[in-house]
C-alpha cells in the first residue's frame, strides 16, 4: 500500500467500478460471439459497438483519450469522442474494446476487453504508435529497472533486488522479429523468456503477481495505447513501469505533438501515463492466463472480470452469470 498514492480527494465515485465491469463484460460477450471466425475486424467492431453503447449509459461526462484511432480513421470510440450521459464527473477514458483481435479471430488464449477511467487530464494522450516499455511488479525499491539501462543490467538489478540468481528471473517479451537482439541478450543472462504472440496489456499485468504467473519483468516494444492501459492497472496495485513513444517519422512526431507530446524522446514513468484516481476493468474474451473467456451455456453466459481501483488499491475478480430474457440481449 505504501507504494500507492492515495489521492486526498476523488471524483470517481466507487460505484463506477461496477459500471466499468458492465462495460467490459458487454464488449467481451459481443467479441466472443465472433471468436474463432477468422474475422478480426468484425470481432473488433462488435466489441466497439457494445462498449460504446454501455459507455453512453454511464452518468459521466467522459471523453475518449485512447481509443480506436483518431477521428477520421475510426467510426467509433475515436480519440476526442464524448461518451456518457453528461450528468456526472468529467473523466478521461482509455479503451481497447478487443485487445488481441488476432487472438479472438483465431480463438487463441489471452484476448480481453479492457478500459481505464481517470479524472480528466490524468491519462497520457498516446497516439497509436509503438512504445518501448519495461515493467515490474510491486515490492521493489524505486529505480531498480530503467528503460535506458541494458537488458543485462536490468535483469541483474532485478535479480539482486529479488534475492535470486539471474537464471531464476523470467521475462515476458512479445514474439516479434524486432525483439531478436533483446531476446538474445536476455537469454545470455540466464533468465528465461515467455514469448507471447499478442496481448501485452495482460503481459505487463502478469508482472504484478509473479508467484502466480511466473513473470518478473516485461520488456520490449508494443502498442502505446496498450502501454497506457497497462500503466493504469499497475498504478492500482503498485509496481514500476516506464515507456517511451517510438516516434521515428516526421509524420508521427507531428501527430504526437498535436496530442501534446512536446518532447518526442521523453521517458514516461507509470504515474506520468496514469495518475490521480483511476479505475481499470478487463473481461476475458478467450481463456487466458489472467482471465477466463466468455462461456456460452444453454441458459447462462458466464464472464470473468478483474477491476482495479487506485484510490484503495482494491482488486476484485467478478464472475458474472448473464441471462437473456425475451427481447433482452446482452449486446
Ligand atoms: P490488437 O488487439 O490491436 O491487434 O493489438 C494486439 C497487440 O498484440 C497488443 O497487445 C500489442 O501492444 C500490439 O498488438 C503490438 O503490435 P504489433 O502486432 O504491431 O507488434
Amino acid at each position: 500500500m505504501s507504494e500507492l498514492t492515495i489521492a486526498s480527494t476523488h471524483i470517481i465515485e466507487r460505484y463506477l467500478s461496477m459500471e466499468l465491469v458492465r462495460v467490459t463484460e458487454r464488449a467481451a460477450v459481443s467479441a466472443a460471439r465472433l471468436r474463432g471466425h477468422g474475422n478480426e475486424k468484425a470481432a473488433d467492431q462488435a466489441a466497439v459497438d457494445a462498449m460504446r453503447r454501455e459507455l453512453n449509459r454511464l452518468p459521466i461526462d467522459g471523453e475518449i483519450v485512447i481509443g480506436e484511432g483518431e477521428r477520421d480513421e475510426a467510426p467509433m470510440l475515436f480519440i476526442g469522442e464524448k461518451v456518457g450521459n453528461r450528468h456526472g464527473p468529467k473523466v478521461h477514458i482509455a479503451v481497447d474494446p478487443l485487445e488481441g483481435t488476432t487472438l479472438c479471430a483465431k480463438d487463441m488464449p489471452g484476448a480481453i476487453a479492457v478500459m481505464a477511467m481517470a479524472e480528466a487530464g490524468k491519462l497520457l494522450y498516446a497516439p497509436d504508435v509503438y512504445m518501448d516499455k519495461i515493467a515490474i511488479g510491486p515490492g521493489y525499491a524505486q529505480g531498480v529497472i530503467d528503460l535506458d539501462a541494458s537488458p543485462t543490467d536490468n535483469i541483474h538489478a532485478l535479480a539482486r533486488a529479488k534475492g535470486v540468481k539471474p537464471n531464476e528471473i523470467s521475462a515476458l517479451v512479445m514474439d516479434r522479429p524486432r525483439h531478436a537482439k533483446l531476446i538474445e541478450e536476455i537469454r545470455k543472462t540466464g533468465a528465461s523468456i515467455r514469448l507471447i504472440t499478442d496481448g501485452d496489456v495482460a503481459g505487463v499485468i502478469f508482472c504484478t503477481e509473479p508467484a502466480k504467473t511466473g513473470i518478473d519483468i516485461y520488456m520490449g516494444i508494443g502498442g502505446a495505447p496498450e502501454g497506457v492501459l497497462a500503466a493504469a492497472a499497475l498504478r492500482c496495485v503498485g509496481g514500476q513501469m516506464q515507456g517511451r513513444l517510438i516516434l521515428d517519422t516526421e509524420e508521427k512526431r507531428k501527430r504526437a505533438h498535436g496530442m501534446g507530446v512536446l518532447d518526442p524522446n521523453k521517458k514516461y514513468d507509470m504515474s506520468e501515463m496514469a495518475s490521480g484516481d483511476v479505475i481499470v476493468s478487463a473481461t476475458g474474451v478467450t481463456d487466458g492466463g489472467m482471465l477466463s473467456g466468455v462461456k456460452f451455456g444453454k441458459e447462462v453466459i458466464e464472464t470473468e472480470t478483474i477491476v482495479y481501483r487506485s484510490i484503495t488499491g482494491t482488486v476484485r475478480r467478478i464472475y458474472g452469470e448473464h441471462r437473456e430474457f425475451g427481447k433482452f440481449k446482452l449486446d
